[in-house]
């Protein structure tokens, strides 16, 4: 399989010794402790995210959790049920300020940008990360609007012909142009699963995000709208960096470039998919990908 990276001679260039430690590659015996193993750190990444810990109240969700998303990749995200893969999703664009309970410490950034900066805005963040969910979540508007209203508010566009292209881009790199054309101004809603879940996913790129963030966006689909969601997800890699949290690991292994494999709110190993899925370094996440456990 393709590697976005060569991660190969350079494997934490510009970090500190402690962040290096904390990534330590270990040998063939199996690692046990909560330290990551693997290759958490890239070359040029897009996302940093440094020693991240999220609570809910008192409730530790998230610990210490370091790694890099990188440029034109797809990073999975698997792991057990509970482990924290959506909390640690929903703070690569900050949605989770939108739960009371929840805090997030520790530093994530966007290319240069530190996204929990008390100064940032969190409308054009989530414009630059945007977000795809499990359940397709169309906005009560026709199928036009709900890819027209985020370029309208984001002022990308005051034009009415470069709207429609805008919206024809979107529905056609989603895969869903064809299918829709004759009814642009129908309700997004009455759209299929499948169809309504690309309607999501051409919304989060007509605004040119540079990540997408993916909650298991396949688990309300059939085999068939899965695999357009999937080859949608190969073509979108070209431009934008994809982060997906899937239960699947047959589709963790068929659209990602890198795995991370979380337990109990640690982020026990990352590396290369291929490696991860033939190789497995933690004996955890052997344990998980050989069925033993979740
Ligand atoms: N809004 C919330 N308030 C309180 N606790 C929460 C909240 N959301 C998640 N949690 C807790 O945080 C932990 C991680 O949950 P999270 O939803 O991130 O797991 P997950 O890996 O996505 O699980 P699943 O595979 O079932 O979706 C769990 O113990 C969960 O109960
Ligand atoms: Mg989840």
């Amino acid at each position: 399989m393709e590697l976005a990276t060569d991660m190969t001679n350079t494997p934490f260039p510009g970090f500190s010794d402690k962040e290096k430690t904390a990534a330590t590659v270990v040998g063939s015996a199996k690692e046990s402790s909560r330290k990551t193993v693997g290759e958490p750190f890239i070359d040029n990444p897009r996302m940093t995210c440094r020693s991240v810990d999220v609570f809910y109240g008192d409730a530790q969700a998230i610990k210490n959790v370091s790694i890099d998303v990188g440029r034109n990749e797809v990073l999975a995200m698997i792991g057990p049920s509970g482990c924290g893969k959506s909390t640690f999703l929903r703070c690569l664009n900050r949605m989770n300020d939108t739960v009371a309970s929840c805090r997030v410490e520790g530093e994530i950034r966007l290319d240069d940008m530190d996204i929990y900066d008390p100064k940032v805005d969190v409308v054009p963040l989530r414009a630059r990360v945007g977000m795809v969910f499990q359940k397709p979540n169309p906005f009560p508007k026709s199928i036009f609007d709900n890819i027209a209203y985020g370029p309208k508010i984001h002022g990308l566009t005051s034009n009415k012909a470069e709207l429609a292209e805008i919206v024809e881009t979107a529905l056609t790199r989603a895969g869903l142009w064809s299918e829709v054309k004759d009814r642009l101004h129908a309700p997004g809603t009455g759209l299929s699963g499948g169809q309504q879940q690309r309607l999501c996913i051409a919304r989060a790129i007509a605004v040119s995000p540079e990540v997408i963030l993916m909650d298991e966006p396949c688990s309300a689909l059939d085999p068939i709208a899965t695999a357009k969601v999937e080859e949608l997800i190969a073509e979108l890699r070209q431009q934008f960096s994809i982060v997906i949290v899937t239960h699947a690991m047959q589709q963790a292994s068929r659209v990602s470039q890198r795995t991370a494999y979380f337990h109990l709110g640690d982020l026990i190993e990352v590396g290369p998919t291929d490696r991860v899925f033939t190789n497995p370094r933690h004996q955890l996440t052997e344990d998980y990908i050989t069925g033993r456990f979740g």
